[in-house]
């Protein structure tokens, strides 16, 4: 789910140069120095995959590369930690 309408983050603080992302296949805004988890949390988007034995939902939960519960797909390489990846303009992510 994107909430393109809403922005999460604090609106006082200082960013890098605005980027664009497409998350499944929809435009997404972010901020050069921003990891996809943070950029991704600031659109809304929670669910990042769904649990293959379960078929609950999955996001973040560490947030620093140890729990592997934030992989998406990034650029077509699936498995990407989304918590350890900068996001980088025109970066192409999959979620679920
Ligand atoms: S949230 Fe745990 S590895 Fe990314």
């Amino acid at each position: 789910m994107n909430n393109a309408d809403t922005d999460l983050r604090i609106s006082s603080a200082n960013r890098g140069t605005k980027i664009t992302l497409q998350v499944d296949g929809v435009p997404c805004t972010a901020y050069e120095g921003e990891t996809v988890h943070a950029a991704l949390l600031a659109e809304g988007i929670r669910v990042l995959r769904i649990a293959g034995k379960t078929g609950e939902p999955r996001g973040i939960f560490c947030g620093m590369g140890i729990c592997y519960e934030c992989r998406v797909t990034i650029n077509g390489v699936p498995d990407q930690l989304a918590c350890m990846t900068l996001a980088t303009d025109g970066m192409q992510i999959e979620t679920r």
